[in-house]
């Protein structure tokens, strides 16, 4: 069992990975800044995972935060052996608006975090990388080889990211895996935690489920138009629990694994699914109707998003188990019990 590094482990994605690693047996330390996120959400991931965690409230900026963190920890006796680093921040259409703080947590973060891992001789990471580094791809399914082509801040300052771990790897010290998620939804089963939006959800998901716990009207389907099935965008949506399973999968790979290990790895179902699709699937899951109305295309948008997660399977051993109606009942569990979210 290792001692492990989470940023941003309070986040939607970061506290569900949390739970299967203690369930694992690692110990954990999470860096988080709660910008997007509550520790609310850490209490419940230990409560669900049965063990502790370490929390240290600071930036991913900053080096002095990072660099005692390590030390601490070297100091106890249980030196950090790997980092799973989640710190960022996510939404596409406030990183064309607001490029420079994108680059700034995004690329500088992780160049810090990275800068302290060496100093520190801990060089094991894994990194969540992101789908939209395809930009808009034609050819489907998505594969791991397909040059990356961003279109957006968000995705270009990830592909950035990527691209200096690739260094670092090459340089023969360090072990590093790109994982690269498409479209995360649902919650842990037991409705403890889940994903919490500030204000109004950008995303398809939460704002279906906030719509069936009557904190909003009605869905704005952007755009019927494109070409798929029913005109609506295609996208590649996975449980969180099988994303964060394939933390785990990651995790312990590298750990056993040569230096100079560089994987970049899809991981989604497979399985594109519209943005009707998904609306009827959680009416059939629940049984609660979602009103909805079509909209004009987002703008940034793409078609279609869909990956084969084929190099996952046979590098991890893992694939993604639940279904769509596992994402709907789970989420919706999460969300009828924590109308609020982590704020009650
Ligand atoms: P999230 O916002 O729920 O989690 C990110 C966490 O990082 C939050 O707890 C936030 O408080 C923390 N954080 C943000 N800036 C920080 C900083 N400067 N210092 C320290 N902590 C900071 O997001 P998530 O959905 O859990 O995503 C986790 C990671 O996965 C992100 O890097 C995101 O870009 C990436 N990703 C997410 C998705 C998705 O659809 N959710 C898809 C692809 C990639
Ligand atoms: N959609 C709607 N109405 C809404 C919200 C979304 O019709 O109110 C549609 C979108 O047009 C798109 C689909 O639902 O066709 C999915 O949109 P999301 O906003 O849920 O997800 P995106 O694929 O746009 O992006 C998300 C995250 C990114 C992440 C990416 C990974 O926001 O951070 O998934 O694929 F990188």
């Amino acid at each position: 069992m290792a001692s492990v590094l989470i940023t941003g482990g309070a986040g939607f994605i970061g506290s569900h990975t949390c739970v299967v690693l203690l369930e694992a047996g690692h110990e954990l330390v999470v860096l988080d800044d709660f910008s997007n996120s509550s520790p609310v959400a850490l209490e419940r991931a230990q409560l669900l995972g049965g063990g502790s965690i370490r929390c240290v409230r600071g930036d991913i900026r900053d080096p002095a935060c990072l660099n005692a963190i390590f030390a601490n920890a070297q100091a106890a006796d249980t030196p950090i052996e790997a980092v799973i680093h989640f710190a960022g921040l996510k939404a596409v259409g406030e990183s064309v608006a607001e490029p420079l703080r994108y680059w700034d947590v995004n690329l500088c973060g992780s160049r810090t975090l990275v800068a302290a891992m060496d100093a520190h001789h801990c060089r094991t990471l894994v990194f969540s990388s992101t789908s939209t580094i395809y930009g808009e791809p034609t050819r489907f399914p998505l594969v791991e080889t397909m040059a990356p082509a961003p279109i957006h801040p968000y995705a270009q300052s990830k592909w950035a990211v990527e691209q200096l771990l690739n260094a670092l790897a090459a340089t023969g010290s360090w072990r590093i895996a790109n994982l690269r998620y498409f479209n995360p939804v649902g919650a842990h089963p037991s409705g403890q935690i889940g994903e919490d939006p500030l204000g109004i959800p950008n995303n398809l998901f939460p704002f279906i489920t906030q719509i069936a716990a009557g904190r909003l009207e009605s869905l704005r389907v952007f755009g019927n138009d494109y070409p798929t099935h029913d005109g609506t965008g295609i996208r590649d949506y996975l449980h969180v629990m099988d994303l964060a399973e394939a933390h785990a999968h990651a995790l312990d790979h590298l750990l056993s694994a040569a230096p100079e290990t560089a994987l970049t790895l899809n991981l989604g179902t497979g399985q594109g699914l519209s943005v009707l699709d998904v609306v009827h699937g959680f009416e059939q899951a629940t049984g609660i109707s979602i009103l909805y109305s079509i909209c004009a295309r987002r703008p940034g948008d793409v078609p279609r998003l869909e990956c084969s997660p084929q190099l996952a399977e046979q590098t991890l051993g893992w694939t993604a188990k639940r279904s769509l109606a596992d994402m709907c009942r789970d989420g919706w569990a999460w969300q009828s019990a924590n109308p609020h979210g982590y704020r009650r």
